[in-house]
């Protein structure tokens, strides 16, 4: 395993690996064989798990970790090639990039779309840029996917459930007075379809994810023999449901023109008891951070079928696997 940037760059067999490493550690918290190994990660955006988790897997596993926000406490940084650099940043990430390689052993970078123009942000430039032009192993702490919390999920989904397969997966959009970022979503359906749950996706008309991600869910479900639909009817989708997974994401047909009013009258996509009760007494779980009583009621997330901090515990046994794998590639 030469990076970790997105799921659909990865087998099962590869997946299953790291998981395997993952229970490993998370039995075995302690160990050297990291030792003298630097993580650089690149913050351009607020983290409280990711930060810390990364945090802690490498300096368990002997290692340690150097973390830069550019434009904060490093220099701004320019992402586009043949930049004239005549606007704030200081830096080009080919220069930034390029010396953190000498520096340090993995190099991981979370960094948003802007919510400006989705035909040019999907394109993932900052991440694609780093990858070519870093020498060490790359980690991807969420750009327009987000793998390794669709890792932490398939972990606790897998740890609940003997066999995955043809299990109802809901992924559902749920109300926040944001756009937010639409990576968990795409990491999560990619990941829950290559182990052959049956993936419903259920969100309003015109905030469907983006194709790509569709078509490699669908494609993932085809292989399998498992279900794919969407549904604009969050009741109807939950019906029956193993596990249930919540995230509110911008709307992609308002992308760059943010409609408040058309949000707004999706108050009521909210996961609840009354939805909830609707399962197949599923387990419940969100990636966190989460707005209480927007998305989910303090009812479904406090209830013993909630899962989100073992979701987030496993962030650390993922990640830590993952350091390891990518440690064959250190140089
Ligand atoms: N789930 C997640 O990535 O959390 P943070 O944004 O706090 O890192």
């Amino acid at each position: 395993m030469k990076n970790f940037v997105a799921i659909e760059d990865h087998t099962r067999q590869e997946l299953n690996e790291l998981l395997e490493l993952a229970e490993h550690f998370k039995n075995n918290k302690f160990s050297d064989i990291l030792k003298y190994k630097t993580l650089i990660t690149m913050f351009f955006n607020p983290s409280t798990r990711t930060r810390i988790s990364f945090d802690l897997a490498i300096t368990q596993l002997g290692g340690h970790h150097v973390s830069i926000e550019p434009g904060k406490s490093s220099w701004g940084i320019e992402i586009k090639e043949g930049a004239i650099m005549d606007k704030d940043a200081e830096e080009h990430l080919k220069d930034t990039v390029k010396v953190l390689c000498k520096y340090g052993d993995i190099l991981a970078i979370r960094s948003f779309p802007k919510f400006k123009n989705w035909e040019e942000e999907k394109k993932d430039l900052i991440l694609k840029n780093l990858v070519k032009w870093s020498t060490k192993p790359v980690i991807n702490m969420e750009t327009i996917s987000h793998p390794c919390q669709a890792l932490a999920m398939i972990k606790v989904i897998k740890d609940k459930f003997e066999n995955v397969k043809k299990k109802k997966f809901v992924l559902t959009w749920a109300y926040h007075p944001k756009p937010l970022n639409t990576a968990v979503a795409n990491s999560a359906g990619v990941m829950a379809s290559k182990f052959g749950m049956d993936i419903v996706i259920a969100n309003p008309p015109n905030y469907d994810l983006d194709d790509f991600y569709l078509q490699e869910m669908k494609k993932n479900c085809r292989e399998n023999g498992s279900n794919f639909e969407i549904s604009n009817n969050m009741k109807e989708a939950i019906k029956g449901a193993d596990f249930v997974y919540a995230k509110s994401w911008g709307s992609l047909a308002q992308y760059g023109n943010f409609q408040k009013d058309i949000h707004n009258q999706y108050k009521d996509w909210i996961v609840d008891k009354e939805k909830m009760d609707l399962t197949n007494n599923a387990y419940f779980s969100h990636c966190l951070p989460v707005r209480r009583n927007l998305i989910v009621t303090d009812e479904v997330i406090d209830s013993e079928k909630s899962l989100v901090y073992e979701e987030a515990e496993n962030r650390l046994h993922v990640q830590k696997a993952i350091l390891a794998k990518l440690s064959g590639n250190m140089k």
